[in-house]
């Protein structure tokens, strides 16, 4: 049985020195902060829906498209090799072993209703494995980053540059933990039915709208878990990166890596019995 995904290096020293990586992470703050300030300064006061996808309620604003052009035309002036997976289409191999993986909106449903919490996920990959991760939440001035082997570190206008830790473990019954559903609506109402059996045994559940600003507040202490079924590359790949810098553990069906089957976040001591709760309730079934 595979462990629970966890930091590679708990010693980790707090600033990288190694140049690649701290130049990934260099340039991923910078798409993300240009596509944050896009979007929060942008958003027109009439933004209407420009498509749907799964769903009539799985909605696309000309935000989300302009927002990953911005990200994708930033990172390819200066590395013009890479590759990229990005959720409102980009898509190339590249040739450099280095892909990144874009979700430019992540909570667009509650960025269309002007709700507050949404972000600019931004990862790169080097051969598969995830290096860095940064999440930009800009209506809260936060902004999330992390290097594989390094750590998290968040800065914020009102909290400064600080390093993060998840908080200690509560006993399951004392835990918050965030979830969300599916754009699908046969999908959800079985999330729903897992949610009500899982809602007794835990001191209370969340549904923030944005999967990215979940992991990053599992890591910065403001939650004790996580778990979702459905989620794309795109909307954990940074997060996850830096909710494990950060000292949590995540993973998918016991055993498995996290996977559109089932992501499970939770600080150490919540993460065993939350996954082993949602196994045993078909949250990994629609
Ligand atoms: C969505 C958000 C939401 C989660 C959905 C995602 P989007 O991403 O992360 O919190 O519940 O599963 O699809 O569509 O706003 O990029
Ligand atoms: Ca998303
Ligand atoms: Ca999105």
């Amino acid at each position: 049985m595979t462990a629970p995904r966890h930091p590679a290096h708990p010693d980790h020293p707090v600033h990288s020195d190694h140049p690649v990586h701290s130049d990934l992470l260099a340039l991923a703050r910078q798409a993300a902060t240009r596509a944050g300030t896009l979007l929060r300064d942008g958003r027109p006061a009439d933004l209407a829906v420009a498509a749907t996808k799964s769903s009539p309620i799985d909605v696309v604003t000309e935000m989300d498209i302009a927002a990953e052009k911005l990200i994708t035309d930033t990172i390819s002036a200066v590395r013009p090799d890479d590759g990229f997976l990005g959720e409102e289409g980009a898509s190339a191999e590249g040739t450099s072993g280095i892909r990144w993986v874009i979700d430019p909106l992540d909570g667009t449903v509650n960025y269309l209703y002007g709700l507050p919490t949404w972000s600019v996920s931004i990862a790169a990959e080097h051969h598969g494995e995830t290096v860095v991760g940064v999440v930009a939440i800009p209506m809260r001035g936060e902004l999330f980053h992390a290097v594989r082997g390094e750590g998290a570190h968040a800065t914020g206008a009102w909290t400064g540059e600080r390093r993060l830790t998840c908080r200690p473990s509560p006993p399951l019954d004392q835990a918050l933990v965030s979830t969300g559903f599916n754009y699908v609506a046969e999908v959800r109402a079985h999330q729903a039915e897992v949610a009500a059996r899982l809602i007794p045994l835990l001191r209370d559940i969340r549904r923030g709208g944005s999967a990215a600003v979940d992991l990053c507040d599992l890591a910065a202490g403001r939650l004790d878990g996580y778990y979702e079924r459905g989620l794309n590359p795109w909307d954990v790949a940074a997060g996850d990166l830096i909710a494990r810098e950060a000292g949590a553990h995540t993973g998918g069906r016991p055993g498995e890596p996290p996977s559109p089957a089932l992501t499970v976040a939770a600080t150490p001591g919540v993460f065993q019995p939350l996954q082993t709760l949602l196994d045993d309730f078909g949250a990994w079934r629609d």
